[in-house]
């Protein structure tokens, strides 16, 4: 588990006037942000704004892997996204904020990139053939979407990236990358970093059929919803199967609804628990208490992505300013690779 970076070891924080270690993730736009995403990911992003060289980006060709065939919500979703992360508190001057296909050289290294990349080692990430079968339906057994992680770590490598911020999950992807890496360098030269794992606790948000928190599951709460649709969308959640009647004891460890009171509602957790247990809060109002929670925690949010979203341009600027940025980054390591590979 060397790659794994639990600690301060290789970077330390603004102020002491090292330099701080650079950070790179990439959010395929699906949609808007919902809950899941506020505790999985953005309080991750908003760290490390903080406390690293942060560079997040938009993988729209990552979105593209499974979701080819229709491309007409793309823009859209790119430049909701930009407004989300604006309104969740993402400063576009403490990190580097971009758009992937604003840099064509990432195509250009992933290319390069995948002349020595063995397909068996693509085959093996689990992800792979998991998600082959999960999207049975829609044929993405694609040359794009087998080639995903090649991208990855051009999306990585170009920036020399070191820390990647992953969840247990995409552990293989990230040691898939450094193998590349590895390969380039042993080849070519040292000219790539190889990056390592940020491992992020990735708190499990259940949606509201108490499955992982999910747009493709059709189970989330959108950090924009209008509190009636918030309401709505708890008072239909699922709860403890075993608990039946009114007045039955429930056990709040198995029930999402009291999975989410321990992200919103510290103020009543002990007696949401207690009362839960006896069986004196019906689930009606346990619920109740929730979703006024959420509206009231949520709100911020909300009223934030409503004035950003009367700005117009705003995420185009943002995105634009963000290219620039980088520009100079991947124009460095683009003529080191071409170099070391004795391109012209
Ligand atoms: N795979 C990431 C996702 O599932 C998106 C992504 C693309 C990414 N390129 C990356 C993440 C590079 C980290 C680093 O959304």
């Amino acid at each position: 588990m060397a790659a794994i970076d639990r600690s301060e070891a290789v970077s330390t924080s603004a102020g002491t006037g090292a330099r701080r270690a650079r950070v790179l993730t990439g959010f395929r736009p699906t949609g808007p942000l919902h809950v899941g995403h506020w505790f999985g990911n953005i309080q991750n992003m908003l760290a490390l704004q903080r406390e690293r060289d942060a560079f997040f980006f938009i993988a729209d060709w990552h979105a593209l892997t499974t979701d080819y065939e229709d491309t007409s919500r793309l823009q859209e979703n790119v430049r909701g996204l930009v407004l989300d992360w604006l309104a969740a508190g993402i400063d576009p001057d403490a990190a580097t904020l971009y758009l992937q296909s604003h840099v064509p050289e990432v195509a250009e290294l992933a290319l390069l990139l995948g002349m020595l990349t063995p397909i068996s080692w693509l085959e093996r990430v689990p992800s792979f053939k998991e998600r082959l079968r999960d999207l049975a339906e829609r044929e993405i057994a694609n040359y794009g979407y087998l080639g995903y992680p090649v991208l990855q770590t051009a999306d990585i490598a170009i920036v020399h990236g070191e820390l990647v911020p992953v969840g247990e999950d995409q552990l293989p992807h990230l040691e898939l990358s450094r193998e590349i890496v590895r390969r380039f360098n042993r080849l070519y030269g040292d000219v790539l970093v190889e990056p390592r794992a940020l491992l992020s606790e990735t708190p499990l948000v259940p949606g509201t059929d108490g499955r992982k928190m999910s747009k493709s599951l059709g189970n989330e709460i959108g950090l924009r919803d209008a509190p009636d649709q918030i309401r709505a969308k708890v008072s239909r959640m699922v709860t403890d199967p075993q608990k039946v009647r009114l007045g039955d004891p429930g056990r709040p460890e198995v029930c999402p609804v009291f999975a989410l009171h321990r992200r919103f509602s510290e103020d009543i957790l002990a007696e949401t628990d207690a009362g839960c247990r006896s069986g004196e809060l019906p689930c009606v109002r346990c619920k109740a208490n929730l979703a006024d929670r959420m509206v009231v925690q949520l709100a911020p949010f909300r009223e934030r992505r409503e004035e950003l979203e009367a700005l117009p341009g705003t995420a185009e600027e943002i995105l634009a300013k963000g290219s620039e940025k980088v520009r100079p980054i991947v124009e460095e390591t683009m003529a080191a690779v071409r170099d070391g590979m004795n391109l012209g």
